[in-house]
């Protein structure tokens, strides 16, 4: 990939959506977990393993990308779903996981 100065928003516009369909896998949700300092003292790693699991066991196709800080540290573990952004904090019971998935699946995907 050649990599060009960036002159203008617009630039960065098209850089933003360049890397987006290199770096993700097309047309499949994305659960963005925050895998930062704080989310990860709160058992981030935890709710990433169990939501593989609960995907896989559901038959969810799900890409899960793991996030720096959201900027919501007292609320940790957080994770925001693409598409619709819905943000669930203080993930910490695999029952939680469950139910995240149980609502974005019947309701957004
Ligand atoms: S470390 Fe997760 S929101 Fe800040």
């Amino acid at each position: 990939m050649e990599i060009k100065r960036l002159n203008s928003v617009e630039d960065l516009g098209r850089l933003r959506e360049s890397l987006r369909k290199f770096m993700f896998l097309p047309d499949t949700p994305r659960m963005n977990v925050c895998c930062g300092t704080a989310c990860t003292a709160s058992g981030s790693h935890k709710v990433i393993d169990a939501l593989r699991r609960e995907a896989d066991q559901r038959n969810i196709p799900l890409e899960i990308i793991k996030t720096g800080c959201q900027g919501m540290c007292q609320k940790g573990p957080v994770m925001k779903t693409e598409p619709y952004n819905i943000f669930y904090q203080r993930v910490t019971s695999e029952q939680d996981l469950v139910n995240c998935l149980y609502l974005w699946q019947r309701y957004a995907l």
